[in-house]
């Protein structure tokens, strides 16, 4: 059994996790995450939304493959000056180390869920599936799973295509790794409300956001 965290409490302690324990999803937790994806909003309620569960270990192994091209690309500065690393504030290095895990490691990730819709269904791509994908996230949080958006393997998307039998109508807006986290849920660090958010005006401050703390409220929904 799972503990019990509130809607809040999920919202902010739902980070990127890369790091997963080799325990299987089960399918009754499987599909209460994907039952709560497809609760989502989108646009004219279409739901072309569609998901491919990749566990089969062989396709986890080809996209484990495709990660590594992009990753090359991205750590290559880090690979001639490795100190770089070391100076890098300490959220970004810890990520970044997550990041390079999973690139290592995707194939020991219990579901890999490939996210598809409709090729030019909607005026603004993306805005019916990425609601399905934060509920999805959101949902896998609340039952103590955890995941993220992990792009890499898309370097690769012609042969992810024929792999996975998408059809050519059928956009892939993302891959979301999931599993038992090994590391620890939240807290989110964020920019704070009173640098995003504007009253009226664009670039016209909120004198009630520039009284609270720098962390916001995360305070009164998480137990540290
Ligand atoms: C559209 C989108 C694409 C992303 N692509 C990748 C990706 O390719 N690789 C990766 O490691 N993380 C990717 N992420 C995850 C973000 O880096 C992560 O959600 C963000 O840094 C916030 O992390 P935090 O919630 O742990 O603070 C993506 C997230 C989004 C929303």
């Amino acid at each position: 059994m799972s503990e019990r965290v509130g809607l809040f409490e999920t919202l902010y302690t739902a980070r990127a996790l890369r790091r997963f324990k080799p325990d299987a999803i089960s399918d009754d937790v499987l599909f209460q995450i994907m039952d709560a994806a497809i609760r989502a909003p989108s646009g004219q309620n279409a739901q072309d939304w569609r998901f491919i569960v990749v566990r089969e270990t062989h396709a986890k192994q080809k996209l484990q493959e495709w990660s590594a091209t992009p990753w090359l690309r991205y750590s290559a500065r880090y690979v001639e000056h490795p100190e770089l690393i070391d100076e890098l504030p300490r959220s970004q290095r810890l990520s970044l180390r997550s990041v390079e895990h999973l690139v290592h490691h995707l194939a020991e990730a219990p579901a890999v869920i490939v996210v598809l819709g409709l090729k030019g269904r909607h005026s603004t791509p993306g805005g019916s599936a990425f609601p399905a994908v934060q509920n999805l996230l959101l949902a896998a949080r609340g039952l103590g799973l955890a995941g993220s958006v992990f792009n890499f393997p898309l370097s690769h998307e012609p042969e992810l295509r024929e792999m996975l039998a998408v059809p050519d109508n059928n956009v892939i807006y993302c891959l979301l790794p999931i599993g038992y986290p090994t590391d620890k849920h939240g807290p989110l660090r964020r920019k704070p409300v009173r640098d995003v958010v504007y009253m009226d005006r664009f670039g016209e401050r909120w004198g009630f956001a520039e009284d609270q703390p720098d962390e916001g409220w995360q305070a009164r929904w998480i137990d540290n």
